[in-house]
């Protein structure tokens, strides 16, 4: 892909279909793509749109009685605000209907049939009434002969316009093997290079008016219409100024990337290129074909009532989430799973563990220790060797997301970024600020803050393109400005100002529960109730062994509002922060146990207190009305085993 221009498109949809998963996918899919190259500085376009003519669109518009221009100006609204729901930031909206396009198809029709390109002919065959297509007598269903023929399919004798494809079979063939960025994925290539096997006929581009009104009319025959391919392909080329704008179409074509699903790969990379070919105009650089979006194991589809509806997740979990999730769980080009349990468990560890918490413990300290603004570094901050550290997986994460984008694995990339998210929460625990707070110098504890939010930052700035309504909210949190980041400080290290006060805003992402589907363990066998430690029955050591046990170190405390028994506790486990609820709040004050290093049961099935998510369980010795807490006697880091 060039590094100065990006253009990118999405299929135009049909105008009659509900807006689903698929469409809304492949849509934020082009929005991340052209999203991230704006960050990264390039002179990006994307386009996207609605392909209205067809039989279909007539017999809806005649079913409701109203003419077909007012059904699909009627109809294109419901994609128009699905995308600006999805925070979609196209450049254009082509409408198949508009004049900017429907001259252009008739002047490029005109020009083919002057040069040969396009013939008429008498068609002779059969019809599949059903698809609305011409179809041979090996596409009959299995028992069916040309005497026996089904019902949906009739012979028919009609005269056409026919496009001159099956001439260009041959050099199509030789300029996909010589260009292996065309067709991607490469098993893609594949697929079309095995359909070019067999003879490429020649297209039929009209229908007669008498069967099919609702199309563009042949500029040299008005007694037919031309209909979906030849007109709605036509589209990547019209809305950039094909034979309008001569410097925008320079500006803009070759288009870098037309995202399509698996459904309409031939007609993209065999009807397409072939009429370019005829048109004389450039190629476009890749044609990427994006898998399907699953149910589970199952192909999702209305029938079987498994199809996930992006606004119910969308207002369940946030627009952001669901689209963090399309972008980060599918290898592009492959088929993946969509299910509940899948999005909440990446919900919860990526976005509510990982990033949530970095920013929520970050902003917390530095609102307790630093008076609510950006602490200022220490000049040679970077010469720390944990510093430096996270810096330059910081920087690997910006490296990688670049590299991934042009690659198109923009999965790959989210998780490089997850990966300096990671290692930002990990600097914290080593350098455990709760301990550095107790200093006299604060140098030490601000220079800690600095970082994580200087890794905050850039961070924030790479994940802008996939949740750009949480990471705005974030960057205004940490200081980092209102605007769109661009690409001028993604490598740069000191660039939020000291002294810029900052805004404790609210969870960016809570927790969700998961639900739960597996068969609920057996409720432990009644014991008596003991006094005594003799009268509780052994345990062999595997059972012991299920309990994972670790130190943790808490970072965090607060008292439960209406709860005078209960502390809201975060705790750092190793690098992953994690929070439990305890019954300690008549023995410690929130302020006496940070910094102190417990041992918690890790694998605690998560439960929910008075509306508060604990994840685990403390260890504490009680008696009679005495409790104290279970630290470690020497120094340990948090994350360690215990048993
Ligand atoms: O084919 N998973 O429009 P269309 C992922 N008008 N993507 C999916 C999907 C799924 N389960 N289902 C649909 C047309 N899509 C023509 C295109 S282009 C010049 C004309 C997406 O409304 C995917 O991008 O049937 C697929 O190619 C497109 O929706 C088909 O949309
Ligand atoms: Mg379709």
């Amino acid at each position: 892909m060039s590094n100065e221009s990006f253009y990118v498109t999405t299929p135009i949809y049909y105008v009659n279909d509900k807006p689903h998963i698929g469409h809304a996918y492949t849509t934020m899919l082009a929005d991340m793509l052209a999203r991230t190259h704006r960050l990264l500085g390039h002179d990006t376009w994307f386009l996207t749109g609605t392909d209205e003519h067809g039989q279909k669109v007539q017999e809806a518009a005649a079913a409701r009685g109203v003419p077909a221009q007012q059904h699909v100006d009627e109809f294109v609204q419901r994609f128009e605000e699905l995308w600006k729901r999805l925070e979609i930031t196209h450049d254009d909206f082509i409408r198949t209907t508009e004049p900017r396009h429907t001259r252009v198809v008739q002047a490029i029709l005109q020009d083919l049939y002057d040069r040969g390109e396009i013939y008429q002919d008498e068609y002779d065959g059969l019809y599949d009434v059903r698809s609305e297509t011409f179809i041979t007598e090996r596409d009959l269903p299995e028992g069916c002969t040309l005497d026996n023929l089904p019902d949906h399919v009739k012979p028919i004798r009609e005269t056409n316009y026919f496009f001159r494809m099956g001439k260009y079979q041959q050099w199509l063939i030789d300029y996909i093997q010589e260009n292996p960025g065309f067709i991607q994925p490469d098993f893609r290539r594949n697929e079309t290079l095995g359909f070019l096997r067999k003879p490429l006929e020649d297209l039929c581009i009209s229908r007669p008016k008498s069967r099919l009104a609702w199309g563009i009319e042949l500029p040299f025959d008005a007694n037919f219409v031309t209909y979906v391919w030849f007109d709605a392909l036509v589209n990547y080329i019209s809305a950039v100024g094909y034979q309008s704008d001569e410097t925008q179409f320079a500006r803009r074509w070759p288009c870098q990337v037309h995202l399509i699903g698996k459904d309409i790969l031939t007609t993209h990379t065999v009807y397409w290129p072939t009429m370019l070919k005829a048109m004389g105009v450039e190629m476009p650089k890749c044609i990427f074909a994006h898998g399907w979006w699953l149910s589970g194991r199952d192909k999702m589809s209305k029938s079987s009532g498994n199809v996930v509806n992006p606004l119910e997740y969308a207002d369940r979990f946030g627009v952001d989430a669901l689209r963090y999730f399309l972008m980060a769980e599918m290898t592009l080009g492959q088929d993946a799973a969509f299910t509940e349990d899948v999005f909440v468990k990446r919900y919860n560890s990526d976005l509510a563990n990982d990033l949530g918490n970095l920013t929520s413990r970050v902003l917390k300290m530095v609102h307790t220790h630093s008076e609510a603004a950006v602490p200022a570094p220490s000049d040679g901050i970077l010469q720390d060797p944990d510093a430096a550290n996270l810096w330059k997986v910081v920087n690997a994460a910006v490296e990688g997301m670049t590299a991934q984008i042009e690659a198109m694995r923009p999965d790959l990339g989210l998780a490089d970024v997850m990966t300096a998210v990671r290692e930002a929460n990990k600097y914290i625990g080593l350098r455990a600020p709760w301990k550095q707070a107790k200093e006299e110098d604060k140098q030490t504890l601000f220079d800690t803050l600095y970082m994580a939010l200087e890794a905050l930052r850039v961070c924030s700035a790479l994940l802008y393109p996939v949740m750009p309504a949480k990471m705005k909210a974030l960057r205004h949190m940490i200081g980092a400005g209102e605007g769109e980041p661009g690409p001028e400080h993604l490598r740069t290290f000191g660039v939020l100002p000291a002294g810029t006060p900052l805004i404790e805003g609210e969870g960016l992402f809570p927790r969700v529960q998961v639900k739960k589907t597996e068969p609920q363990a057996p409720a432990p066998k009644a014991t008596k109730k003991a006094e005594n430690v003799k009268e509780i029955s052994e345990i062999g050591f595997e059972d012991f062994g299920k309990l994972d046990l670790r130190t943790a170190t808490i970072t965090a405390a607060e008292k439960v509002e209406g709860a005078d028994k209960l502390l809201r506790l975060q705790l750092d486990v190793g690098g992953a922060p994690r929070q439990i609820v305890a019954g300690i709040a008549q023995h410690y004050a929130p302020e006496d146990v940070i910094g102190k290093t417990i041992v918690i049961v890790a694998n605690l099935k998560p439960a929910v207190i008075r509306g508060v998510e604990s994840q685990g369980m403390l260890l504490a010795a009680t008696q009679g009305k005495r409790l104290t807490l279970i630290t470690t006697a020497g120094e340990m880091d948090s994350g360690a085993r215990v048993g």
